[in-house]
């Protein structure tokens, strides 16, 4: 007879978690009786709000600039000191979205912002997520211990970004890399995997839904609206779940079918 057991709780980092979809990944985790490290950059007060949002025990809050090197490479160490084991799951959610202020459609913008504009994204969704990554992945290896690294991407990758191509590149480079490094972590029974998410309502983006833009941004999808934060983080619990580990290596889409590709 085989008896059933309660999941080990694992240690899991959560980057970017002091609102919006970090926040309902940090929560969904706590919820089923993982330990969460809460990472953010500066909202310190929403990460503390976020902290004491969490079912259970033992979770903790870092804070680190993923535009900052150092900072980036150094965030799971922290994250490791800070729960007392190292960090088993990464969710690579922190990044600099879209924007009014950062938008850069290529035909209207001048040289110097349109590279301001790249090297910002750049330097803070890829070269920040990938140092976060390798930091965390070698960590594992290094123990002997398996793990599982999640990224949020974006549905923009497929469909396109016109008012942000340097934030749709950005992502494109975090795609790329998960699938490299699903292949070359398999054999230490590390799996990798990436979700694309639409248009999702979260507190960023509250004020352009409730605009005249709303209900445009709303018929972008079949079922008549955007999705929620919660149904990330489900989908982000099942990739990091035992029985997702063939899934390593897939962008799983989570745009309500407002864009089908083959
Ligand atoms: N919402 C959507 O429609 C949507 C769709 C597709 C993909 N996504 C992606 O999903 C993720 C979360 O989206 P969201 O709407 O929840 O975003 P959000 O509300 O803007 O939250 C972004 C998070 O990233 C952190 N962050 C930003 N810059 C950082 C930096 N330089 N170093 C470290 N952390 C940094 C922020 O920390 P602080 O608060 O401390 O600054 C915050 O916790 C993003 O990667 C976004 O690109 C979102």
């Amino acid at each position: 007879m085989t008896m059933s057991r309660a999941p080990v709780p694992r240690a899991v980092l959560v980057t970017g978690a002091s609102r919006g979809i970090g926040r309902a990944v940090a929560h969904a985790f706590a919820q089923q009786g993982d330990r969460v490290a809460v990472h953010v950059r500066s909202a310190v007060d929403e990460g503390r709000e976020t902290l004491a949002s969490l079912p259970g025990t033992g979770h903790v809050l870092v804070v680190a600039d993923l535009g900052e090197a150092e900072q980036a490479a150094g965030l799971p160490a922290a994250a490791e000191e800070a729960l007392g084991e190292p960090v088993r799951v990464l969710v690579n959610n922190a990044g600099i979205a879209t924007g009014a202020d950062l938008a850069h459609p290529p035909a209207t913008t001048d040289t110097l912002t349109w590279q301001r504009h790249w090297e910002t994204y750049l330097r803070v969704n890829t070269l920040g997520t990938a140092l976060v990554t390798h930091a965390m992945t070698r960590r594992l290896v290094e123990l002997g211990l398996p793990g599982r690294v999640i990224s949020i991407g974006t549905r923009g990758v497929h469909k396109g970004e016109p008012e942000f191509p340097a934030y749709a590149a950005s992502k494109a480079a975090l795609h790329a890399m998960d699938a490299s490094l699903a292949v070359a972590l398999a054999p230490h029974d590390i799996a990798v995997a990436t979700v694309a998410p639409g248009f999702i309502e979260t507190e960023r983006v509250a004020d352009r839904l409730n605009s005249p833009a709303g209900d445009e941004i709303r018929a972008g999808s079949p079922f008549g609206r955007v999705g929620r934060p919660e149904e990330v983080a489900s989908a982000v619990l099942w990739l990091a779940s035992p029985e997702a580990v063939w899934a390593s290596g897939a962008t799983l889409d989570l745009n309500g079918a407002s864009h089908l590709r083959p």
